[in-house]
């Protein structure tokens, strides 16, 4: 297929085709700046406060609409999405729905967080709709909007502009904006490859994964863009440049997630948000430990591959995808192996990945009617904060639930990287589940682990906040009998 030197998406219905060293720029600065639609606020450029919010709708999909932060994303990963931004939400003059509720409600002094409180109201109107609800909880609106940030107004009266949202005559926005028209040409765009060279930088979107290798093997020095959360907030903070960027969001495969007897298969671009709502029955724990990780915005972005190659030993999905045996498949132009996640990690912020090689899926295996899984995060904030200390245990029980079978037991930000607490596991897999020993395993642990000191806390607290995950853990493992 004949590639193409241009980004094309659907903008507030319209159709974009940006070109040059325009793809490499945050799409919030092409929308205020190129576009001129300065609706879309910014203010910390990081992802953190949801200013810069705006919708994005994939095309082809019966997904609904979903938020997410262009500060850090960038123009090139939106190509064949439709993106709708607040300045759109007015109608004939009318302000939508929602931003009446939000002006009845008192929901804003200053308004310079409004459009983003707003956008992300109107994702969590999409997406309820889309699920058949006739109206919202608290919990929910709370949950859309632990992305967005207010220094002034104070939240009750925005909670109570998003609880009194009337989903009975609220009309999807997507009708507006995405057509027949706008979803064939997007199809079609998306089957050629993007490939560009603006002021000395290149620019590839290939669509398979032999391409992604082959150009890894020409490009050694090229970056691999994922979701581009965590290199997005990089290139803001100028810590990053990449010359040569090799983005994945066209190749098919790599959007694949399935689920196999007890194996799930996840393609490197699926999205934190699309594995959370595929596992919601399957693997409930982790799921719902999904919902305090970052904020919806960056869920809808971020990929669990991402998190695993981004290798920061606080990775909240690490220390689960440790317990749950997780496979990592990788590919370069010389074929492709797999790895098991144990051997992935080689020291701080590391990987075992050989020149040019590169992600392509993981498979991990969700937990059984005999399994006992847990997830625990410890952050300075509840919401939106990255964690001092994370944790995993899996317990495989027998059939009268008195011994373990096989226990795992796995942590992050207690070392250089996510580690599996051997010892302790040895320890409880040799005692009975009905009469362990629990002290003896807590002080078997503080051999396991040898936290640092940071900013985000001491040696000695980190120490405190494992032992007490594990004494949690242990004590709802005695309840089970
Ligand atoms: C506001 C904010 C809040 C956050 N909160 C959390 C949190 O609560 N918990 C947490 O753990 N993280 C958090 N993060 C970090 C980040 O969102 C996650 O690490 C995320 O999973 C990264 O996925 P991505 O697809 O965006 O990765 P990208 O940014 O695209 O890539 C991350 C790194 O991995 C490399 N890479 C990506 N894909 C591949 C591949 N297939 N093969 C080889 N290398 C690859 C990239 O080159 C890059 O170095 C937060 C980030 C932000 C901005
Ligand atoms: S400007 Fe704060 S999240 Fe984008
Ligand atoms: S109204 Fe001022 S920051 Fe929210």
């Amino acid at each position: 297929m004949k590639s193409r030197d241009y980004v094309f998406f659907y903008l507030n219905g319209k159709p974009y085709e940006v070109r040059g060293s325009d793809v490499f720029l945050p799409l919030a600065d092409y929308l205020r700046v190129r576009a001129r639609l300065t609706g879309t606020k910014i203010v910390c450029a990081e992802g953190d406060c949801g200013a810069c919010s705006v919708l994005r709708g994939t095309s082809g999909s019966s997904e609904a609409l979903e938020p997410i932060n262009s500060c850090i994303a960038t123009v090139g990963i939106l190509d064949g999405y439709h993106l709708i931004t607040v300045d759109a939400l007015v109608e004939n003059e009318t302000l939508s729905p929602i931003q009446k509720q939000m002006i009845e409600c008192n929901g804003g002094q200053c308004g310079f967080c409004t459009p983003g409180f707003v956008v992300a109201l109107t994702g969590l109107a999409e997406k309820k709709c889309k699920e058949g609800c006739k109206s919202l909880s608290v919990q929910d609106v709370k949950n859309a909007l632990t992305g967005n940030l207010c220094r002034c107004t104070g939240y009750q009266p925005i909670i109570d502009a998003g609880v009194g949202i009337d989903l009975k005559s609220y009309s999807s926005i997507s009708k507006r904006f995405i057509t027949n028209e706008s979803e064939k040409a997007l199809h079609l765009s998306k089957k050629s490859p993007i490939e560009l060279t603006a002021n000395g930088r290149k620019w590839f979107s290939p669509t398979s994964v032999s391409e992604v290798s082959k150009l890894l093997k020409k490009y050694p020095g090229s970056r691999i863009l994922s979701g581009g959360t965590d290199l997005g907030v990089q290139i803001n903070k100028g810590k990053t440049l990449p010359e040569i960027v090799i983005d994945l969001h066209l190749v098919r495969e790599l959007h694949e997630i399935s689920i196999k007897k007890n194996r799930v298969r996840i393609g490197a671009r699926v999205s934190l948000s699309t594995l959370r709502r595929k596992l919601e029955t399957e693997s409930k724990d982790f799921s719902s430990f999904l919902d305090i990780f970052a904020s919806p915005q960056i869920k809808n972005m971020a990929s669990i591959v991402g998190n695993l190659a981004n290798a920061s030993p606080i990775g909240d999905t690490l220390p689960f995808l440790l317990v749950s045996e997780t496979t990592v498949f990788v590919a370069s132009s010389g074929g492709k192996r797999s790895i098991s996640i144990d051997k992935l990690w080689t020291g701080y912020r590391q990987l075992s990945l050989k020149k040019n090689e590169w992600i392509t899926h993981i498979e991990f295996s969700i937990p059984g009617k005999s399994d006992f899984v847990k997830l625990y995060k410890s952050s300075q904030r509840k919401d939106l904060d990255i964690s001092a200390v994370n944790a995993a245990f899996w317990v495989s029980m027998n059939s009268s639930k008195k011994s373990a079978n096989t226990s795992r037991l796995a942590f992050g930000g207690v070392g250089a990287t996510p580690i599996r607490a051997l010892k302790t596991e040895k320890a409880l897999n040799s005692q009975s589940l009905v009469d362990f020993n629990k002290q003896e395993l807590l002080d078997t642990l503080q051999k396991d682990i040898s936290p640092l000191s940071d900013l985000r806390g001491s040696s000695e607290f980190r120490r405190v906040l494992g032992h007490q995950f594990l004494r949690d853990y242990l004590d709802q493992v005695r309840k089970l009998q």
